[in-house]
């Protein structure tokens, strides 16, 4: 599986983020963070909310450009590993300088150069999706928005708000995500993943996403699959985080094969890695030991999340020759 090309489409920077690199930085930094590593040095959390807040506290080590130049191509160097020829990652300015703008270009300047470097050295490609943090709530949603606005570009592709689902509704973040649509970014939302399907309803009606974030709970409402394959909505589902997490209690009850029986986009991703002891090729191969797919199937849903990129279209008929070979 690691040989095959894939495209992953959501992968948060800071979730992918090596403990040991966390702890590296914050060992620089002379500060504590030993309370979020268990005894065998991986994240230590108990479900979501705490999931959030581990991360939080291994995000808050980040402190600098330097730092998030280094991470992207600590990130990049495994992902390439991993057989990715093309990401994208969700990043957010409030922890890149707090919203602020000049701080969000000079952290930008920094992934930017990271990410030149990784193209240039292993071939991968990686575009940028800039994140709102829902729990934040709606009025700290408006930084980043004008921070993706004012960047937008080759590497700011995108705004993707992440999060606890369960603060308020989409609908309360309608400013932030037309902001970034009038200035010609193009839209995700994390929703259906710890609520139903009227979270993905109202992403779609109430904020114009073309790609939903998870959307797995559409499952639980035929309507809205029927729906989902109508309309082309591509979900960026990853079923090892949904598991880690307790979305579903095992591989075998996860729904990504019903949704693509009954039509629907869905592509493939790993969400936060290290914190679901996941990787790419991992994905794959669970995916083929549960549901029985095969080579030919992971290179359609890869087609599927090429078609699905939020890259501009040369990227796009670059990616889709370098998927028709079976090798990265
Ligand atoms: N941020 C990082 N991972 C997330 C997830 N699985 N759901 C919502 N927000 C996130
Ligand atoms: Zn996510």
């Amino acid at each position: 599986m690691k040989s095959l090309p894939k495209i992953e489409l959501h992968l948060h920077l800071e979730g992918a983020a090596p403990p040991e690199f966390v702890r590296r930085v914050a060992a620089e930094k002379k500060v504590d963070l030993s309370r979020i590593f268990d005894d065998r040095g991986a994240y230590a959390y108990d479900g979501f909310v705490d999931f959030l807040r581990v991360y939080e506290a291994a995000t808050s080590v980040l402190t600098t450009p330097e730092d998030y130049g280094r991470l992207t191509r600590t990130v990049l160097t495994e992902l390439a590993e991993q057989g990715v020829i093309y990401a994208e990652t969700f990043v957010s300015p409030d922890f890149c300088g707090g919203g602020d703008l000049g701080a969000w270009r000079e952290y930008l300047h920094a992934m930017q150069e990271a990410s030149a470097q990784a193209e240039a050295q292993d071939g991968i490609i990686l575009k940028g999706i800039v994140t709102p943090i829902r729990q934040f709530g709606p009025e700290r949603a408006k930084a980043p928005a004008v921070c993706a606005a004012e960047t937008v570009g080759d590497w700011v592709v995108g705004l993707g708000m992440g999060g606890d689902e369960n603060n308020g509704q989409p609908r309360d973040f309608r400013w932030a995500f037309d902001c970034a649509r009038e200035a010609g970014l193009r839209l995700t939302n994390h929703a259906g993943e710890f609520r139903g399907p009227e979270s993905v309803r109202e992403s779609i009606e109430d904020l114009g996403v073309e790609r939903i974030g998870h959307g797995v709970r559409a499952i639980e409402d035929p309507a809205l699959v029927d729906y989902l394959a109508a309309a082309g909505i591509v979900l960026e589902v990853c079923p090892g985080s949904n598991v880690a997490l307790g979305v579903y209690p095992d591989w075998a009850s996860h729904p990504i094969a019903r949704l693509r029986d009954a039509g629907v986009k869905v592509t493939i991703s790993t969400d936060d890695p290290p914190f679901f002891h996941t990787t790419m090729s991992n994905e794959y191969e669970r995916l083929a030991e549960t549901f029985g797919w095969e080579v030919e199937d992971f290179a359609a849903l890869n087609r599927v999340a090429a078609e699905a990129a939020f890259c501009d279209s040369d990227t796009r008929k670059a990616l889709l020759t370098r998927l028709d070979k079976t090798d990265v």
